[in-house]
This record gives structure tokens, C-alpha cells and sequence, in this order.
């Protein structure tokens, strides 16, 4: 079976070498596009974006993770935030975001980029809100760092469909 959707998902892999070729304004836009088509709860759109490009801000956020090296490497970011003021539901409202943050990362994979969602960095969420100038009612839910993926082979494994589905009835 070939399918466009399908085939994506199941090409993407998390990116974490990059060119340093920029990504552009547009292509960025246009992954925020996808990120807020993700569905959510009475549709309240809860997502908030901040699009890095400028690499003193990056130099000061990857010194917020482990994953400094990515960090420097990606010379695009996406801070993705939930907007306290906008959630109605703790648990739905964070499924949103992951849906969102899933139509990210498949957006950047249909237009040719490398991509990874980078989780770490919570541990430093009110840092990286501060480094950003934003409101306290932003809550960091990931960062997605970005950019032209270095050409490489990049294996991930998943376990088979008989470990996760408990019942077939
Ligand atoms: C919630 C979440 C947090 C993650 N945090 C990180 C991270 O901090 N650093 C990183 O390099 N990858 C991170 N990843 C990417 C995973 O390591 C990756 O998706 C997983 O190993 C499967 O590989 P694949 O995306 O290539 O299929 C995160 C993924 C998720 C969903």
C-alpha cells in the first residue's frame, strides 16, 4: 500500500545533524500551519509558537538542555507552548499539543527538512520562557529543533503490532 500521509509517517525519523543552510520564514510558517490543523478539544487551539531563528537566543537555549549539541546544530527552532489561559482540560488540552506537535514534525518531514522533538529541555521550562520574554500563562511543551538533515541513514525500531494491541474482539 502506498500512501502519501502513511508514507511520511512511517519516513520520518528524528533529525539531530543539520546543514547550516537556513530554514525560511515561509517553511517555518508553514509548519506552524500544520501543527495548528492537529485537532483539540472543543477546538480551543491551545498551541503558542515562538519561531527561532536568531543564534544568540539559540546559544542561550542550548545551554538550557543536554542536547546543547542539536541545539547549536539546528539553525531553526520551535518553541511550543500551551497558553494557560486558553486550556479547558489539563489531559486534553496536552494531547492536543502532542497532536500538534506530531503534524509538526510531519510537516517539516513533507517539506524535505529534519526534524526532532526535543523533551529534555523541560527541565528548564521556566528558563526557557524567560529567555523568550514570555508571560508566565506560557507552558513550555517541547522544543522542535529544525533544519536541512545532514544525508544519512537513520534507523528507529518499533516493537510488533502483537506487543501493544491487548485484545482483538
Ligand atoms: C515527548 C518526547 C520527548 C523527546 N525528547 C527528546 C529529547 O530531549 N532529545 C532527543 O534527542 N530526542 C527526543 N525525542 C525523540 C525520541 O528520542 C525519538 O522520537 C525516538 O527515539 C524514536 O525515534 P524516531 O523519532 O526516529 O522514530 C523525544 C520524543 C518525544 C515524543
Amino acid at each position: 500500500m502506498t500512501n502519501p500521509v502513511l508514507d511520511a509517517i512511517y519516513r520520518r525519523r528524528s533529525v539531530r545533524e543539520f546543514t547550516p543552510e537556513p530554514v525560511s520564514l515561509a517553511q517555518l510558517q508553514e509548519i506552524v500551519r500544520a501543527g495548528t490543523w492537529a485537532p483539540s478539544g472543543l477546538n480551543n487551539q491551545p498551541w503558542r509558537f515562538v519561531l527561532i531563528s536568531d543564534p544568540q537566543i539559540r546559544e542561550r537555549l542550548a545551554e538550557q538542555t543536554s542536547y546543547r549539541k542539536v541545539v547549536l546544530a539546528a539553525p531553526a527552532l520551535i518553541a511550543v507552548f500551551l497558553d494557560q489561559e486558553a486550556i479547558y482540560d489539563q489531559v486534553k488540552d496536552h494531547q492536543a499539543a502532542g497532536a500538534c506537535i506530531q503534524n509538526m514534525l510531519l510537516g517539516a518531514e513533507a517539506l524535505g527538512l529534519g526534524a526532532v522533538w526535543l523533551g529534555q529541555i523541560l527541565k528548564n521550562k521556566e528558563q526557557v520562557r524567560q529567555i523568550l520574554a514570555l508571560d508566565e500563562r506560557m507552558d513550555l511543551m517541547a522544543v522542535i529543533a529544525l533544519g536541512h538533515p545532514i544525508p544519512r541513514q537513520r534507523r528507529s525500531q518499533r516493537k510488533t503490532l502483537d506487543e501493544f494491541i491487548l485484545k482483538i474482539i
